[in-house]
């Protein structure tokens, strides 16, 4: 029996001390970007992302639909494995595929649903327009779109049919499938409308193409694309049926691959990193974990993992340490093994890149993160709650919520990931709800924004400098108590 000498800590318990701020120290000098896997010392890494934030590999979290919009804004999803790996590479080839600008058709309403309904639906979605549909569903055939603009509760009754206030097909402007983006952002233009709807040959909807999403590919010029301008996305493999999923995910496109465990230090693991060096060399990137000391790092390391994935029993969702007894605080598994990956790294000569999965309840929780040396994040909760995600949008109480369950819950049923063979005896995740906190384009925007903000109080323009100046200071208790315990609260919107 060992005892580790230190006490297991998180995030929360620490603050950042500002540094001196120059002029250099100004939001458009910040670099965020990370490299996402293995790299020679001095060399640049074959992915790198513009913005360090990963998606979890969760049923919850990691859609095509979020992995298209975390790309666009310069980000990366990785496609959960508790799937059939037709189902999984279908995913990866979806994301793959979508042309940059073009939406996917997945706000769709029939003729006969009330405005009330119409309402209800652009709002949960946070879109600005619903496609009509015969049945609507996405495959029923083009009646119309309805758009936020087409009623107004002081004119129109809540119970009138969509069909009385929607345009129909005959008076919009639509392109044809399979049209360029220059062609149909030109037809948008020339049409005024909002939205541009394109239709095949069979009259459904295939894409849409959206003024706003024109604005928003100017305002995030750093989108995670590969070589073929095509969106980057990654995708989880388990150390089961890796044999038969590694290569579907290859042929489907995955940019990089992760080995989806709650606990990566086993044999198990490196038998799956020694597969993919035997059958790809290096053309295959995979990361490994979670582990949470320097022992589990230098074994996946040393077994050629091409980044390494921290923490057990820190997620939102988690209930390993309640359950099994194991686990550690992430700011102190951090702590260790950026030490080991830096020693790792002076020894051999390749950078390995650490992934801190978890446990970030607060955006602050990212800025120490980053400040204890992780090169890039992944988040479960944080992702969950935006339109995008793929979870079930439900009211309870009145307040809207997403659906957010653990991979280690009854309901995602992933044995694989938790060592439990091929059934879940015991859960070690909850099935629960987060706030809906609308779309991840505007959330992401401000994380970033503070995250920006604190590099500029801390003197740092780039995160391996935010990470090496950085000043922490561990708090009490009563720190977060004590300047906020009697101020009752406004309702007021804030900015943002
Ligand atoms: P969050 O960002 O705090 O919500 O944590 C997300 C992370 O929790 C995921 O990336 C996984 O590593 C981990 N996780 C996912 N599902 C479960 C579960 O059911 N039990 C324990 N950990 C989980």
């Amino acid at each position: 029996m060992r005892i580790l000498p230190e006490i297991s800590r998180t995030f929360g318990e620490y603050l950042l001390v500002p540094n001196l701020t120059d002029e250099t120290c100004t939001p458009d000098n910040v670099d965020l970007s990370a490299p996402v896997v293995r790299h020679r010392l001095g060399q640049a890494s074959p992915i790198r992302i513009a913005t360090p934030l990963t998606s979890a590999i969760m049923g919850a979290v990691s859609s095509p639909q979020l992995a298209i919009a975390l790309a666009q804004v310069g980000g990366l999803s990785f496609i959960h494995q508790n799937q059939p790996i037709a189902e999984q590479a279908g995913m990866v080839s979806a994301v793959k595929k979508h042309k940059a600008g073009f939406r996917h058709n997945d706000v769709n309403i029939k003729p006969s649903a009330t405005l009330g309904e119409a309402d209800e639906l652009l709002r949960s979605t946070g879109r600005d327009a619903a496609v009509v549909t015969d049945d609507g569903t996405p495959s029923g055939a083009f009646l119309g779109l309805i758009t936020t603009q087409d009623f107004n509760f002081h004119r129109h009754h809540v119970g009138d049919s969509v069909e009385s206030r929607m345009r129909g097909g005959a008076e919009l402007v639509t392109g044809t499938a399979g049209m360029s983006l220059s062609t149909a952002n030109s037809l948008l233009w020339d049409s005024r409308q909002d939205v541009l709807p394109l239709v095949g040959d069979d009259g459904r909807v295939t894409a849409l193409v959206q003024r706003r999403d024109y604005e928003l590919h100017k305002q995030f010029s750093n989108e995670s694309v590969d070589d073929d301008k095509q969106f980057r996305v990654g995708a989880g493999v388990n150390t089961h049926d890796y044999r038969e999923r590694i290569p579907a995910l290859v042929e489907a496109g995955a940019d990089v691959l992760c080995l989806d465990s709650s606990d990566g230090y086993s044999v198990w693991q490196k038998n799956v990193l020694e597969f993919v060096r035997t059958e790809y060399g290096d053309t295959v990137r995979i990361g490994a974990g979670n582990v949470v000391d320097a022992r589990g790092f230098d074994y996946l390391a040393d077994a050629g993992a091409d980044f390494v994935k921290v923490g057990i029993g820190g997620g939102s969702i988690c209930i390993t340490r309640d359950q099994k007894g194991i686990g550690r605080g992430q700011a102190s598994a951090l702590a260790e093994i950026v030490t080991a990956r830096d020693a790792y790294a002076q020894r051999t000569g390749e950078y390995v890149p650490l992934c801190s999965d978890g446990g970030v309840l607060h955006d602050s929780h990212m800025a120490i993160a980053f400040a204890f040396g992780a090169d890039f994040l992944m988040l479960g909760r944080y992702f969950a709650r935006f339109t995008e995600s793929p979870a079930p949008l439900v009211k309870v109480r009145g307040q809207a919520l997403k659906e957010y369950w653990g991979e280690g819950s009854a309901r995602a049923r992933n044995a694989a990931r938790y060592g439990q063979g091929t059934e879940l005896h015991f859960e070690e995740g909850v099935d629960g709800y987060v706030p809906f906190a609308g779309s991840l384009y505007d959330n992401v925007k401000v994380t970033l924004a503070k995250l920006r903000s604190t590099m500029i109080s801390c003197g740092s323009t780039t995160l391996r400098r935010f990470h090496e100046t950085a000043t922490l200071v561990q708090v009490s208790q009563q720190t977060f108590v004590q300047n906020s315990e009697d101020i009752e609260r406004n309702e007021r919107p804030t900015v943002g």
